[in-house]
């Protein structure tokens, strides 16, 4: 392979070439993989037929052609035939010694944001939980003790003031469900790792979600049914997958549709800040068509104690986050009213030594 072939096929962000009559003239492997479409398929293809851009770039583009200068566009939604757009920067340059060709690269503003997230999460989030966690198990007690002073009192009370022992104790019970939620962060052992076949857990999930918190909603399944094995453990991904079906259920408390997306990505690779990297090649999306995430919260979803509901205790996505990256895998949201989108990412079973990984 020649350096620029290398060069070409190394490039971490799809990048297109694309000729005078805006035509796909080449695509590198991660292009493949944002389009879900293989090379062949799209050479020569109209490259604005291929990439849905929500905004007129291309009078900029033509410009940039014309005058044989860069050009550079942040934050524009980028979507490609049936996946959710992904906000990313586009960088656009004249190929030198072609003449009208132009090179596209595009970098989905959600791979830099990915970094940071697991980052975070597993330190402030981390220290925030063990803080709550041990005053979860402070609180219990006296609770119980107030809980059952109202009790005794409400025996010897009038009417009326019943309603106020009834506040007590239900409020406590209230207090109680949130403390058992936060000590499920300090239950949450390692990953027990295994071969999974993710399509059981989702499955499972949606068995159980239909009989009790999503019995108002269709849960449609589109699965690939030649995804390969997942590397985890099928009980916290099965604890994942129920938490993103009870908040999509939750936010459509009149009914919606939920469709259980799984795809392969081959070339889907999480890279960290000290160069290492690994493939996440198994995609699952829980989207639903509710009214998407509140705008307030959107940036913090995945903190603890962060929610949109009047008596959520904003635990759930948190504890799925703090899985997935115990996973080494990834999670990332995009969402919109009437179209909201978790993907998670995870690893497939290693391969045995000996065998070269392909990619
Ligand atoms: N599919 C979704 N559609 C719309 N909003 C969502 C969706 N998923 C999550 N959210 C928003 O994100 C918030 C945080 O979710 P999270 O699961 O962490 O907490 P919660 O559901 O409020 O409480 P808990 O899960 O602990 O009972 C929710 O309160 C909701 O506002
Ligand atoms: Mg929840």
């Amino acid at each position: 392979m020649s350096a620029e072939n290398a060069i070409w096929a190394s490039l971490p962000v799809p990048a297109f070439l694309i000729d005078a009559g805006d035509r796909i003239v080449d695509v590198n492997s991660a292009a493949e993989g944002f389009l879900n479409l293989s090379r062949k398929a799209v050479l020569g293809q109209p490259v604005w037929d291929q990439l849905a851009i929500d905004a007129p770039i291309e009078p900029a583009f033509e410009r940039a052609r014309a005058q044989g200068t860069p050009l550079f566009v942040n934050d524009i939604d980028v979507g490609s035939g049936n996946r959710a757009p992904l906000q990313c920067a586009i960088q656009i340059a004249p190929l030198i010694g072609s003449p009208g060709v132009m090179m596209m690269l595009l970098s989905p503003r959600e791979l830099a944001g990915r970094m940071t997230q697991s980052h975070s999460v597993k330190s402030a989030a981390q220290s925030a939980i063990g803080m709550a966690e041990m005053l979860a198990h402070e609180i219990k007690n006296p609770l119980a003790g107030i809980t059952g002073a109202a009790q005794l009192l409400s025996m010897n009370l009038a009417a009326e003031d019943l309603e106020l022992t009834d506040l007590i104790v239900a409020e406590s019970r209230r207090i109680v469900k949130l403390l058992e939620q936060v000590e499920q962060f300090g239950n949450l052992s390692v990953p027990d790792f295994k071969p999974v076949n993710i399509h059981d857990v989702l499955d499972r999930a949606r068995r159980s979600a239909l009989l009790g918190f999503g019995a108002h909603m269709k849960i449609i399944e589109d699965y690939d049914p030649s995804l390969p094995l997942a590397y985890g453990d099928p009980d916290q991904l099965l604890q994942v997958v129920l938490n993103l079906l009870k908040n999509a259920s939750e936010a459509a408390p009149g009914g919606g549709t939920i469709r259980l997306h799984t795809y392969f990505e081959h070339s889907f690779r999480l890279r960290r800040n000290d160069g290492s990297g690994h493939s996440l090649p198994l995609q699952v999306e829980v989207i639903d068509d509710g009214p998407g995430l509140p705008e307030e919260i959107r940036a913090d979803i995945f903190d603890p104690f962060v929610s949109g509901r009047e008596n959520g205790t904003g635990l759930g996505l948190a504890l799925v986050s703090k899985i997935i990256s115990d996973h080494d895998g990834w999670i990332a949201v995009d969402s919109v009213p009437g179209r909201t989108v978790f993907r998670l990412s995870l690893p497939r079973v290693p391969k045995q030594s000996g065998e070269k990984e392909s990619n």
